[in-house]
């Protein structure tokens, strides 16, 4: 039997980020608020994490409401139309509908039907995971222009009265449009997960529970903070050098370091043992915003470019890392 020959998708060579946008949830939170239940204190909080305050969303900021404009901006400062976009993918561990996936419903409001749809769950890596994604779907001829929403309502997930992580959580959504490129705008993925620390950051219980009825409280989240600490410190730094040798640079080339906003001293740990210069812009929007899970890096990268911090071009190292254990970095040319 003659077989007719299969004609792949055509490919093209580059892609990149094409515009950012992002929107924090409106209650300010700062750490007086919260440190009662937690026999805490303001001081504590800000030594040990570098949180001052975090944004946590109003009842009107559902996370349905957060992604879509945030994806509006991102689609704006791109200058793309949601008709031209061949995928949406929300990266989200808070989205409380086990289906339809929220990507299905925004990619309807803002007018990408019938562009594919999905949500990813990578925690606190979904943002980088979904720019890999976006990156290898635009460069495979798969997609055209691809949306990529990391968005979380984290306060639906919060036991006031938890130690361990509630009080470093805040919500908000942040989106990037990836699109085709003449020249290279995001640098190979390095990705990957640990599933044997699976317990480190964790749920309280399953949803099982409340079916068999043994236990009908809401879960909430919780973590074993100092393993967490030690694996991002060390081990995620062992990551982002890998992706700056990957997309073929130096530690000296990278001009901005957005890493995700899980912790203060994480940051200058990640920065001190990349041995990024000086000159190296940091992203430290965790002081105001708390650590949004999925949302941090674009809302992280959204400020610096709101306080002109960073140049349109500027080759930016992001790494996400959380929750699996899962995390991903890339550098990316800053649009
Ligand atoms: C959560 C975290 C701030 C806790 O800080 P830590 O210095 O590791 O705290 P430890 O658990 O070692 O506890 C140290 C002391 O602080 C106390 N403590 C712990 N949590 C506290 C809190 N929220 N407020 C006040 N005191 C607290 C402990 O009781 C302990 O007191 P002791 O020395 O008298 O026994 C820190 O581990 C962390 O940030 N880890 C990384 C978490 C992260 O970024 N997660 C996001 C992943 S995406």
């Amino acid at each position: 039997m003659t077989r007719p020959s299969l004609r792949s998708a055509q490919p093209t060579t580059y892609s990149r980020i094409l515009g950012i946008g992002g929107v924090r949830g409106e209650n300010v939170v700062p750490n007086d608020d919260i440190v009662g239940p937690i026999d805490s204190s303001d001081e504590w909080i800000q030594q040990r994490t570098g949180i001052i305050e975090r944004r946590r969303a109003t009842e009107e900021q559902t996370i349905a409401a957060m992604t879509e404009e945030a994806a509006r901006q991102a689609l704006a400062a791109a200058g793309v139309e949601g008709s031209q976009l061949g995928a949406v993918i929300v990266a989200t561990v808070t989205h409380l509908e086990q289906t339809p996936a929220l990507a299905t419903i925004i990619a309807d409001r803002i007018g990408a039907t019938p562009a594919a749809a999905y949500d990813i769950s990578a925690a606190c890596a979904g943002y980088c995971y979904g720019i890999a994604q976006a990156d290898a779907l635009v460069r495979a001829g798969a997609a055209d222009y691809v949306l990529v929403v990391g968005a979380e309502r984290m306060s639906d997930f919060i036991d006031p009265t938890d130690r361990t992580i509630s009080f470093i959580l805040g919500d908000g959504a942040g989106a990037a449009v990836v699109g085709p490129s003449d020249t290279p705008g995001i640098g190979p993925t390095v990705w990957g997960s640990d599933g044997g620390q699976a317990d480190a950051i964790y749920q309280t219980h399953s949803w099982l529970t409340f079916r068999d009825g043994t236990d009908t409280s809401w879960p909430t989240l919780r973590q074993k903070g100092p393993t967490v600490f030690k694996w991002a410190s060390f081990e995620m730094a062992k990551v982002a050098k890998e992706a700056i040798e990957a997309a073929g640079l130096r530690p000296e080339d990278i001009e901005v370091f957005i890493p995700h906003q899980a912790n203060m001293r994480i940051i200058d740990q990640l920065a001190k043992q990349l041995g990024l210069p000086e000159s190296v812009v940091i992203a430290r929007d965790i002081a105001q915003t708390g650590n949004t899970s999925a949302a941090s890096i674009p809302l992280a990268t959204e400020r610096l470019q709101r306080e002109g911090a960073v140049e349109p071009g500027a080759l930016a190292l992001q790494i996400g890392f959380g929750a699996g254990l899962a995390y991903a970095a890339q550098v990316v040319a800053l649009p």
